[in-house]
């Protein structure tokens, strides 16, 4: 299929580069929404230095600081109602990715309205919306540089991703690996896991092209490779700074490459169970790989990254390269302390058909390498319970 390839947003990036967000965001205009989640970036001081920021850009701020992990649509719409009130005429998000896709759909939703007849696909989404500045303190979704909001519908016990357009990319991304020191064990592992998983699924998708190989190659060959350095010497600001990249530019390989099957089933497996996101991904990811690698362009794919990151020797046929792919993984994941595998969350088989049928409509389950059927993401499932 014909690929595109598509960044509209500024990156700024660098240590200490969150005092560049007045400036950025001074740009768009002088009242801002800042929307943030509800402890980490007040306590870690990634908020303040962003509020003194926007204050020395004479910028007046309002806080919206309900975000949670998972967001549900009832956030947007506070969110939303914070940005009417305050006169807004542009949106910061600081945070992880939860309070970046709120900032983006929040801004999305004209005035006045709820996300809710937009998620759930009955009114079109039409932009341009308030201008975007969103500066992460998590490594993973790379929400910063995509145009999708991740959202969750407990009305439906659905999660999905809104994206109704080029016009909803932020305008501007500021990476501060700094901002990402002080993140925890636990979400600096599932963060990175989906960062990791977010490039591999762009390198091998259907949409992807020479342009989203580059930034999907090298993201997962940078996050594999400072990932556990990042998680065992968490003030190590080099490997830090490598994965923080590493999933921005997973994102920008995805926002135009798109994603496959592992996230296709991760959506509705992780909205059901409550699984965070980049744990399912990590769970799904050596099995759907193993499916994937039957598909000649992607099995040679694997087998490229296996051999970047010396996990396979010189001259490997891809087809032991791509398996030495998977292994170098699961080794991976190991080292990390994370044991994919789906018994953890007491999942039921009884499950796996209603799972199954929400994924196969989704956007990434159209772009994975290899056609899946209901039984493939059955049979998926079941591996992923041993
Ligand atoms: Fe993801």
């Amino acid at each position: 299929m014909p690929n595109s390839f598509l960044v509209p947003t500024k990156v700024v990036a660098g240590a200490g580069s969150i005092a560049s967000v007045g400036k950025e965001t001074g740009a768009f205009g002088s009242r801002a929404l800042v929307v943030t989640g509800r402890t980490s970036a007040r306590e870690s001081g990634a908020l303040d230095k962003c509020l003194t920021s926007l204050a020395a850009a004479g910028i007046e701020a309002a806080v919206f600081d309900g975000c949670d992990p998972e967001p549900p649509l009832a956030a947007v719409d506070a969110a939303s109602e914070t940005a009417r009130r305050h006169r807004a005429e542009v949106v910061v998000a600081i945070g992880g990715g939860s309070a970046i896709d709120v900032a983006k759909a929040a801004a999305a939703v004209p005035p006045g309205e709820s996300v809710v007849p937009y998620f759930r696909g009955g009114k079109p989404l039409r932009g341009p919306g308030l201008p975007l500045i969103a500066v992460p303190t998590t490594s993973g979704t790379g929400s910063e540089v995509t145009p999708n909001a991740v959202l969750s519908d407990p009305g439906t016990r659905t999660k999905a991703s809104l994206r109704a357009g080029d016009w909803m990319f932020p305008k501007v991304a500021i990476l501060d690996p700094e901002l990402t020191l002080s993140c925890p064990r636990d979400v600096t592992v599932a963060a990175g896991l989906d960062a990791l998983c977010q490039a591999i699924e762009a390198l091998v998708s259907q949409g992807a092209g020479p342009f989203t190989d580059a930034l999907a190659l090298d993201a997962a060959a940078m996050i594999a490779h400072s990932l556990p350095r990042a998680v065992e010497k968490p003030s190590d600001l080099k490997a830090r700074s490598d994965v923080h990249y590493g999933a921005s530019m997973a994102g920008m390989a995805f926002a135009s490459a798109r994603l496959g099957a592992v996230h296709g089933i991760a959506h509705p497996l992780g909205a059901r169970y409550g699984i965070p996101h980049g744990l399912a991904c990590a769970t799904l990811l050596p099995h759907v790989m193993r499916f994937n690698a039957e598909n000649e362009e992607a099995r040679s794919k694997y087998a490229v990254l296996a051999g970047r990151l010396s996990w396979a020797p010189p001259g490997a046929l891809d087809a032991e390269a791509s398996r030495m792919a998977v292994e170098g993984l699961l080794k991976l994941m190991h080292r990390l302390g994370f044991e994919p595998t789906l018994r953890q969350w007491n999942v039921s088989t009884s499950d796996f058909g209603a799972i199954a049928d929400a994924s196969l409509p989704s956007g990434s389950m159209k772009h994975n390498p290899r056609a899946m059927s209901r039984e493939d993401v059955i049979a998926i499932l079941e591996s992923a319970c041993l």
